[in-house]
């Protein structure tokens, strides 16, 4: 049995006051299948009543009218919580892969070092390696990122030595699991929702080096985003959860919370993707000029 995660207590969301698809970068965007703004609206606010009854905190963000997809606030940034010497977090600014997005780091980058956070990038404008953290999470011994679709392989050299970490690489392949929040869920020290055919076979491998106990979605699990789900102390919130991964998960000793998201689905998001972490801890990564151990 694992231990609790060390970060997942506190998050940032984006109120969805201007969501909708004007544009498609992933194969659930159309626009011509627009979300309903109250539906919307209701769905969020439910997930960010569920943090806050599992005992997490949530800070809120403004939609920018000019940015659709900045509901996905995994994407805003990868932050660390504050050091006991009190020092504030760190934040790596997503340098987004795709130009519509990219004024979403302005405001993102304001709301960081308004609130302490020291700010790092890997690049902007399109110049310097993409990064999009909802790619990005703390796990075992390591940062693992997710690259392929969104981040490129060079972000995880500009993470390493940057912050003097140990990044794992995995190169995601699927076009439908385009971050590596859709294939890969950590639920606890040992435990973490996986979808391997996200993955090129060597990633397959590494990753079950990286978890010590994988458990694996089915497809329909997968495409259901049950993936895209977060763990809030010994709270699991999910979009959708079968009952054979419900029994897994309580026999964990996890309370179980399923939430209607359908709206974000939409936009091919969900719980993870509308909750960016803001303290996760790097200290078990920590290796001195940085490491990148990359799949084969
Ligand atoms: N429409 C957004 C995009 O394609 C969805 C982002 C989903 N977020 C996530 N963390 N996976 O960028």
């Amino acid at each position: 049995m694992g231990q609790q995660l060390g970060w997942g207590r506190r998050y940032l969301m984006v109120r969805p006051d201007h969501f909708r698809i004007d544009y498609v970068i992933n194969p659930y965007m159309s626009t011509q299948d627009q979300p309903d703004p109250e539906l919307t609206m209701r769905q969020w606010n439910s997930l960010r009543l569920a943090i806050i009854d599992a005992g997490g905190e949530v800070e809120v963000l403004e939609q920018r009218p000019d940015s659709p997809d900045m509901v996905y606030a995994m994407n805003l940034g990868l932050a660390t919580a504050p050091t006991e010497d009190a020092s504030g977090g760190r934040a790596m600014l997503s340098h987004m892969r795709f130009e519509p997005r990219r004024k979403e780091s302005l405001t993102a980058a304001g709301w960081f070092t308004g609130h302490g956070f020291e700010l790092d990038r890997t690049g902007g404008d399109g110049v310097g390696p993409h990064f999009e953290s909802g790619d990005a999470f703390v796990f075992g011994d390591s940062l693992v990122v997710g690259y392929g679709p969104r981040t490129e392989e060079d972000a995880l050299k500009h993470l390493a030595a940057g912050w003097n970490i140990r990044v794992r690489g995995l190169r995601i392949t699927h076009e439908g699991m385009y971050h590596l929040d859709l294939p890969f869920c950590p639920i606890d020290s040992t435990h973490a929702l996986v979808y391997p055919p996200a993955l090129d076979p060597a990633s397959q491998a590494e990753l079950f080096g990286i978890v010590p106990d994988p458990i694996v979605l089915t497809d329909e699990e997968a495409f259901a985003f049950s993936g895209n789900s977060l763990v809030v102390n010994e709270t699991v919130i999910m979009p959708a959860c079968s009952t054979r991964l419900h029994d897994i998960l309580t026999g964990l000793g996890l309370r179980v919370v399923v939430l209607d998201l359908s709206e974000f689905h939409k936009g091919g998001g969900s719980a993870r993707c509308l909750t960016n972490p803001l303290d996760f801890d790097l200290a078990a990564a920590s290796v001195v000029g940085g490491e990148v151990v990359l799949p084969g």
